[in-house]
């Protein structure tokens, strides 16, 4: 019997633009994207026999094919060629689901890197994250991690120098948002303001952690419905007000976070967020997986 242990960051986008629709349904994205300490848990144990068991500390979370956990574990056994036994997966989930923050694609890409680990390494992380592509859109970020731009779906995925170190505060309101109702919301309006992502990656090669952070921006925020504009305006200023040096949506939302250089401020921060948002989370950025 084999096991291994992996983690599964959490994702953030430091800018998201929509550049326009494709022809295969999907639209072409330029994102800034960049993993954090917050993370779920998984434990990959391998035994005779044949078979995907998935469970986790959440009773509603699927456990068939629907869970891109499952998916990635039988995307690997075509890439590899060969069968993994019968495999447990557990998961311990902690980034909030539904959230804008990668939390189901980066479980599968941990199930990709568990599942690399228990052959022995066969395969780099550049071949994982291609693996990656079959899954979801996020995944092959979510194998590479770090500081990096997403382009194409989002799976095409260049490495960018390491955000300074700073310390996170994430609050997810109590509201969700169906990702293809946002897509379809976009492309019936025309976006006014859109993200400096040259800037962006200026201020990265640069190590300005300030001018990332006042140059965060996400064209999601635009099409929120009004009432849940307002309301991921409101924990925006609350971060701004408490010292963030710049606060953002990530993804299609409904998270709302912001970049600190010092952790009183963020600490501070956190105690005021967590009285309006039961998941908000104190965390940090992180290097790439390597
Ligand atoms: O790739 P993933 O399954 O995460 O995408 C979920 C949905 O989000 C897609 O079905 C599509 O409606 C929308 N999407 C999109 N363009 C992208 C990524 C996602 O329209 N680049």
């Amino acid at each position: 019997m084999a096991s291994v242990t992996v983690e599964a960051p959490a994702k953030l986008n430091l800018t998201l633009d929509v550049l326009g629709k494709r022809e295969d349904g999907y639209h072409e994205m330029k994102m800034v994207m960049q993993s954090v300490s917050l993370a779920d848990t998984l434990t990959l144990e391998q035994t005779p026999g044949e078979g995907i068991a998935l469970f986790s500390n959440l009773s509603f979370l699927p456990t068939d094919g629907r869970n891109l956990a499952v998916v990635a574990a039988r995307e690997f056994e075509k890439a590899a060629g060969c069968k993994m036994g019968h495999l447990e997966i557990r998961i311990q989930k902690r980034i909030p689901v539904c959230a804008g923050t990668a939390g189901g694609s980066s479980d599968a890409a941990a199930v990709l890197r568990g599942l690399n680990e228990l052959i022995g390494r066969r395969f780099s992380l550049v071949q994982l994250a291609g693996i990656g592509r079959g899954v979801g859109s996020d995944v092959p970020y979510c194998v590479l991690g770090g500081t990096a731009l997403a382009e194409g779906r989002g799976e095409l995925i260049t490495p960018l120098p390491q955000l300074p170190a700073c310390w996170v505060v994430m609050a997810k309101p109590g509201f969700s948002i169906s990702t293809p109702e946002l897509f379809a919301q976009f492309d019936g309006k025309k976006t006014r303001c859109r993200p400096n992502t040259e800037g962006v990656l200026t201020a990265l090669e640069g190590g300005d952690l300030g001018g990332v952070a006042r140059r965060m921006f996400n064209v999601f925020e635009e099409v929120l419905p009004f009432r849940k504009r307002e309301r991921v305006e409101e924990l925006k200023c609350l971060l701004l007000d408490h010292g963030a040096l710049g606060a953002c949506m990530t993804g299609t939302g409904p998270t709302v976070f912001g970049l600190f250089s010092e952790e009183a401020a963020a600490w501070e921060a956190y105690q005021e967020l967590k009285n309006h948002c039961r998941d908000t989370f104190l965390t940090q950025a992180l290097g790439s997986q390597n």
